[in-house]
Parts: structure tokens; sequence; C-alpha cells
């Protein structure tokens, strides 16, 4: 068999495209990331919802569907179940981060919001 050797271009060039495959899937994996930070007391639902939610859930609530993020704007959760979910995490969303620096008064603003945006569409 003749002609199958790679030459050495060629392995340096498919180990750069490996190292960025890796690079583009920790990328991918990883997605998106959440922020700890308290928001500040005058913060409106929006401002909240896009500095801790938009992320991943992108800024029209639709999530990303590739990455296994769900419509949060489609949620059929009460308002309290959303405040929980936001503040203390729920069992049933287990993949969802838990934000207990949010209070309970923006945590109602951020579910309030979430409703605009099931409006919106
Ligand atoms: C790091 C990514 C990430 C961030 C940031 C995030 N979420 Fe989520 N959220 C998820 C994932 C993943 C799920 C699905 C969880 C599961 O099924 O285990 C989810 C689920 C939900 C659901 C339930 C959706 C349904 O289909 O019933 C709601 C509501 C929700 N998130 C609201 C929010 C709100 C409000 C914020 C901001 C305070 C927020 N999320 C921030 C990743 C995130």
């Amino acid at each position: 068999m003749a002609g199958v050797r790679l030459s050495p271009y060629l392995l340096e060039s498919n180990r750069k495209i490996f190292g960025i495959l890796l690079l583009l899937a920790s990328l991918l994996l990883s997605g998106c990331f959440y922020n700890d930070d308290p928001p500040p007391t005058s913060a409106t639902g929006k401002q909240m919802y896009t500095e801790y939610c938009a992320s991943c859930h992108k800024a029209n609530g639709l999530g990303k569907f590739l990455m296994g993020i769900p419509a949060n704007a489609a949620h059929r959760l009460s308002r309290a179940e959303v405040i929980k979910l936001i503040r203390e995490g729920d069992p049933r969303y287990p993949r969802m981060p838990v934000f207990p620096q949010i209070k309970f008064s923006q945590a109602d603003k951020i579910a309030h919001y979430l409703t605009e945006l099931k409006e919106q569409q």
C-alpha cells in the first residue's frame, strides 16, 4: 500500500485542528456562565434577568435547545415555584444553578419579567 503515510505537515495541521475542536467543545460544554454577585436593590426584573438568566436562557427566554437549556419563558410553574427555583433550586431542575443572593422580592420581579417575555412570544 503506497501513499497512505501522513506527511509531517498533515500531522501538524491535524493537531492544530484537533486543538481548536477541543477548545470549541469545552466552550460549548461550559457554554454559559452565571453570576453570583448580589443585584443592586434598585435593579428591575429585566436588568436582573439579563444579568443572571440570559447567559443561558437567552434574552428572549427561548433557551438553547442544543445545550439542553429549556425556554424558561415557556415554563408552567407558579410564580412562587419560580421564586423558589431561583433562590433555593428545585429537585426537578437539578441542572439549574441557584441564586441565594437574590432576595425574595427581587426573584419575584424576575418571575414577573418572565411572564412579560412569555407574552412577547
Ligand atoms: C448556567 C445556566 C443557567 C442559568 C444562568 C439559569 N438557568 Fe434556568 N435552567 C437552566 C437549565 C439547564 C434548566 C433545566 C434544568 C433541568 O432540567 O435540570 C433550567 C430551567 C429553568 C426553568 C424551568 C423551565 C421549564 O421548562 O419548566 C426556569 C423557569 C428557569 N430555568 C428560570 C431561570 C431564571 C429566572 C434564571 C435567572 C435567575 C435562570 N433560570 C438562570 C440553566 C440556567
